[in-house]
Order: C-alpha cells, then sequence, then structure tokens
C-alpha cells in the first residue's frame, strides 16, 4: 500500500473528516509499525467506547434521573437504561405498547441476561385504552419426557440442586413465542424493526453498569462449571468485569438475526432448536425438537377483582399471582389499614396473617389449570374470604402449623426476574413480567447460540412437602407431568379507577413477587404514596412456611419489631424484597413512572 507522501505504509487511509492525516507513518521500519497499530487499536476501542457511552449519556439526560419520570404521553419503566430507551424509541416513532414490549423483551435479552431472556418465559397483561384487557401466558413447560419423580434418588429423595442447574433444569423455553404471538395480534410496526436494536446491542455491545460487573465476577465461578466450553461464554472473561467494559455477544446476535429473519422457526426450529438440543444432550437434558415445536404460548382469562374504588386485572394460572394478589386485597378491604398507618405493627401484624393463610391456599390448590382443576371462584368467594379475615386476631400471630388451606376435601432470593410496564402514547398498557427463574438460569448457555436457558423446572413441587428455591411448598396441583406448565408466582398487574387506566405494576422476587406487588398497591390506594414512594418504600414478607416475616434492613422501626414479637411473630432481616417497576395515571390524566431504586431500573417519558 502506498501512502500520500510516497512511503509504503499500512495506515495511509486513516484521515479524518477534513482530511487531516490523523495516523502518521514516515518510516517503515518494524518500530513504528507496532506504534502504528498500538495507536490504531487504541483509537478504535475508544471509539468504540465513546459511542457507546455517548448514546448512553444523551439518553441519560433526557429524563430527570431514571428512577421517577413524568410524562403526558407515555412511559417505559424496564430493569436497564439500554432497554428502557429502546422502549423510548419504539414508542417516539409511533409504535404501540406491543410493539415497545417487543423491542424491550430482546433488548433486555441482551442487556440483562440474568434475566432478560430468549430461553425463559413470562406472563404479559394488556390493557387497551378502550378498556379490553387481555392476558397471555408464554410461561415455560415441562417437556414431553419430563416425570414426576425425576428429581428423586431411588430413595425418593430430592437430588440437590438437579432442577436448579445444568441441562436437566430446564423447561422448554416460551418467550420467542409469546413475543410473537402478541405482535401478530396486537404490534402495528414490523416485527424485524423491534428485534433490530436488540441485534444491534448484541453485536455491537454495550456498557455494563457497576452491579452487572460485580454480578458477573460474582457468577464467572458457576459459569465456567456449567458449561462445556466457558471459552465460548462471553460474560466471562480472563480479568475482573469493570463498570463501563463493553460486553459483545456475537452469537446471541446471530441468533436474534434468525428469529428476525423467520419468527418462531427461527428458535423453534432449525439452528436454534438444533443448537439447544445438542446442548441438552450434550449433558442431561431433556428437551427435544418435538418440544420445542409444539410449544404455544396461552391466552388466559385475567383473574378479575374490586378492591375498594379500583378494579384489579392481574395473572391466572399458571401463575398464582392472581388468584393470590386478588385474595389478598379482598381481605384488606376488611381493615382500615389507612388508620393503622404503612408501617405500624397493626398493619404488618394484619398483612402478615393474611399473607400466611393466602400462601397456603396457593401450596394446595394452585398449579396449572390446563392439568388442574383451580377452584379459582371458590378462593375468590367473598364468604371464603370473609371466614379467613374471621380467623384473625387483631392482637396474636396464628401459628402456620395451624393454618391449612381452604378445605374442598428457605428464601435465598435474588434479583432475578424482571418486570416491565409501559404505556404508549393512546394509553394502551402493558405489564410484563419474564424470568429465567434464578439468577442466570440454569447457568447454561446454548453452545453457538449465545443465549442462556432457564432452571424453571424447580418452580414445579418435586416432592409434597420439600420446599423449592423459593422455600414454596406444593403437592399434587404443581407436581410435574408431561407439558405442564409449573406454577408461578409473577403478578403482572394493572389498576382501572372509575372505568380508566390506574396503575400498570409488577416485580421480581420469586415468592416475594405477589406481597411486593400487594405492598406497593397498598402504599399508593392506602397510604397515598406517589408511585416513586410506594414503590422505594422498605418492603416485608411472608409466605405461611417458614413461619417468618422477612423484612429489608431497615423497614421497620426496633419498637414496631419488639411490639410483633411480642404477638409472637418471628422476624428476620434480609437483603432487598422486590425490584418494582410501575406507572400510575395520576388525577389528571399524567403519567408518573417509578424505576426500582433497588436496581439498574430506569423510567423514562415520552413528551
Ligand atoms: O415464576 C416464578 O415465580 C419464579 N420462577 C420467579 C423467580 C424470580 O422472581 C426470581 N427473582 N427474583
Amino acid at each position: 500500500m502506498t501512502g500520500k507522501n510516497g512511503h509504503t505504509c499500512l495506515f495511509s487511509c486513516l484521515f479524518d473528516k477534513h482530511n487531516r492525516k490523523i495516523l502518521v507513518t514516515a518510516k517503515n521500519d518494524v518500530y513504528n509499525m507496532r506504534k502504528n497499530i498500538r495507536i490504531l487499536v487504541h483509537i478504535l476501542i475508544t471509539t468504540c467506547l465513546l459511542a457507546c457511552a455517548d448514546s448512553q449519556k444523551v439518553f441519560k439526560d433526557t429524563t430527570t434521573n431514571g428512577k421517577s419520570a413524568f410524562s403526558q404521553n407515555g412511559m417505559v419503566v424496564t430493569a436497564h437504561p439500554q432497554a428502557t430507551k429502546v422502549g423510548y424509541e419504539i414508542l417516539k416513532k409511533g409504535g404501540n405498547s406491543i410493539d415497545a414490549m417487543v423491542g424491550v423483551h430482546f433488548a433486555l435479552a441482551v442487556v440483562y441476561p440474568s434475566a432478560g431472556n430468549l430461553g425463559g418465559g413470562g406472563f404479559m397483561m394488556y390493557r387497551e385504552n378502550n378498556g379490553e384487557v387481555f392476558s397471555l401466558d408464554f410461561r415455560e413447560k415441562a417437556s414431553g419426557n419430563a416425570y414426576e419423580d425425576m428429581y428423586l434418588d431411588e430413595d425418593g429423595n430430592v437430588i440437590e440442586g438437579e432442577s436448579l442447574y445444568g441441562q436437566k433444569a430446564s423447561g422448554v423455553p416460551g418467550s420467542v413465542d409469546g413475543m410473537l404471538t402478541a405482535h401478530q395480534k396486537f404490534g402495528s410496526l414490523p416485527f424485524s424493526e423491534l428485534i433490530e436494536p436488540a441485534i444491534k446491542l448484541a453485536k455491537k455491545g454495550f456498557l455494563v453498569t457497576s452491579k452487572q460487573a460485580r454480578n458477573y465476577n460474582h457468577y464467572k465461578d458457576a459459569f465456567i462449571e456449567h458449561n462445556r466450553n466457558p471459552g465460548t461464554v462471553q460474560l466471562v472473561k480472563e480479568k475482573e468485569w469493570k463498570e463501563g467494559d463493553l460486553l459483545v455477544q456475537k452469537d446471541l446476535a446471530k441468533t436474534l438475526e434468525r428469529i428476525k429473519e423467520n419468527g418462531r422457526a427461527g428458535f423453534y426450529e432449525g439452528k436454534t432448536a438444533e443448537l439447544l438440543v445438542a446442548e441438552m444432550n450434550a449433558g442431561n437434558g431433556i428437551i427435544t425438537l418435538e418440544d420445542l415445536k409444539n410449544y404455544h404460548s396461552t391466552w388466559r382469562e385475567p383473574v378479575t377483582g374490586n378492591y375498594r374504588d379500583f378494579k384489579v386485572y392481574s395473572m391466572a394460572p399458571s401463575s398464582s399471582g392472581g388468584i393470590a394478589l386478588v385474595q389478598l386485597l379482598k381481605m384488606s378491604e376488611h381493615f382500615p389499614l389507612s388508620e393503622f398507618g404503612s408501617k405500624s405493627a397493626k398493619t404488618i401484624h394484619v398483612m402478615t396473617e393474611m399473607e400466611r393463610r393466602v400462601y397456603a391456599d396457593r401450596a394446595k390448590h394452585l398449579g396449572d389449570s390446563d392439568f388442574w382443576d383451580v377452584p379459582t371462584d371458590e378462593l375468590l368467594d367473598d364468604k371464603y374470604i370473609a371466614s379467613r379475615v374471621e380467623q384473625i386476631d387483631l392482637s396474636q400471630a396464628t401459628s402456620s402449623e395451624e393454618v391449612r388451606a381452604m378445605d374442598l376435601d428457605n428464601i435465598n432470593e435474588s434479583e432475578e426476574t424482571t418486570h416491565y410496564s409501559i404505556i404508549d402514547m393512546q394509553g394502551n398498557a402493558v405489564s410484563l413480567t419474564t424470568t429465567i427463574n434464578s439468577a442466570y438460569g440454569s447457568k447454561v448457555f446454548v453452545e453457538g447460540a449465545g443465549f442462556l436457558m432457564n432452571n424453571e423446572m424447580d418452580d414445579f413441587s418435586s416432592k409434597p412437602g420439600v420446599p423449592n428455591k423459593y422455600g414454596l411448598l406444593g403437592g399434587a396441583a404443581n407436581s410435574i407431568q408431561p407439558g405442564k406448565r409449573m406454577l408461578s408466582a409473577m403478578t403482572p398487574t394493572i389498576l382501572e379507577k372509575d372505568g380508566k387506566l390506574f396503575m400498570v405494576v409488577g416485580t421480581p422476587g420469586g415468592s416475594t413477587i405477589i406481597t411486593s406487588v400487594y405492598q406497593t398497591i397498598l402504599n399508593v390506594i392506602d397510604h397515598e404514596m406517589s408511585m416513586t414512594g410506594a414503590v422505594s418504600e422498605k418492603r416485608f414478607h411472608h409466605q405461611w412456611k417458614p413461619d417468618q416475616i422477612y423484612m429489608e434492613e431497615g423497614a421497620i422501626e426496633e419498637s414496631v419489631i419488639k411490639e410483633l414479637n411480642g404477638m409472637g411473630h418471628k422476624v428476620k432481616r434480609r437483603s432487598s424484597i422486590g425490584k418494582v417497576d410501575a406507572i400510575l395515571v395520576r388525577p389528571d390524566g399524567s403519567y408518573e413512572g417509578a424505576a426500582d431504586p433497588r436496581g439498574d431500573d430506569w423510567a423514562i417519558g415520552i413528551e
């Protein structure tokens, strides 16, 4: 190659836009060549990092602080600034909330790999601006090869970790089908446009946040342990991750491109499906090509109920969230909670007593309604609710041993599900919770396809009386059967007041999802907090068994804890509970978006 100055050089083409030479190669000696290579690499890396950093900076400047945003026109709140940005841009160019949901979902699969996913599932609540509400169940299903005792050893004991780690822990993923199914019915922009931002983020990379850097370092050993070739896992690198490092995911980009080109078949058939099944076969996985081909998400009738002046729409089984939430709210109507105050011993006591009873019902009666006759009407019946309330002693805790489910006849949570709330410029609202269960699911990346598989099989009851990862108990209603969906606690919820949209809310948090959504609603309705206040407020949780109130650090004053102890409650402190992303419609019709300060969550309004 000959440079302008007549010397033979490697980089003579490097001129800036004003035609100034930015790389000088005066002499063709080895020293200069090495030096120039170093300079070139430096320039390329810096340009690339600046480009990414710049886009984040410009984006951050468009809202107040990302945690709380106000708008007249629309709102996006998700667990990651880059995913929020994708949703925001789709809305800005005229997409509706379903379009934004699709963009956000695929973006989260790239920029929030701990929970955003292709290899998981979830639930969508969608309210059109005309008041019609739809819900989509795209929860994972057990493989056709699954069977009731698949996690038990010869003596009938649960084999520790088998439903949590490695290939055998996964259910058949539902997310890609869910996105396509919802888009087909309600989307307005072409699917290919909506998935494109995710492809770009995977191909070009994004800058990891400090929380993410810590998280990737924390899980490095687990990724190495559970992957055949950890060198192919792009979350594993030799040096420690630091804030601002660039994460590029080439294989994931190719998988997303196959979905863009072939829709459903880009994931459930062809190369992606073959890579997924090869991954299963490389370990003790049981998912087959047939399982993938047969997977379809299901439209469900939302669970509805009234709470004071509000109407609640939430998720039906295979999630327990809707039934449990409506039970809790209906019981709460029997108590003057606003008079009791948000953090008084009295309020915490009665909420705990209600939660204890609701989780007992959940353990016995809830499971995938395609396989189990869930007594929804009976569980939500006013007389039954009143009978449960009557059992509550205002001055004394009931022992969980004494609380039984309706008679028809150790928490180790991490923030690894994700919820997002969206309202578009026409007032259509999406409330969506999605997960691969634990942080980074089964820890297994599908080799060559770059995405993580879920460990959702742990949400089944492997054996009656043996708690799952979240300490939840279950029985026949939630036993493993081929093609069945494992019971979830995910609670994407929409509230109306006077027939108009009032709130869009949801959260991750395993078994604490239901109680976190419940508390957030009470904080706004009974304790008159803003959305931001309600989301930031410290939380507590009780789930029948173990018989403990779990309390976030600093949630309650010592004197209140003493009072609770005096009533017979055991209180245990723990790290954060839930990560709520929600939107409130204020009396003037404008929106308040609230992104949980516990995470990198980000809210942005459309002006
Ligand atoms: O579906 C469920 O209820 C669980 N797989 C959710 C897990 C979860 O929220 C973990 N993150 N915090």
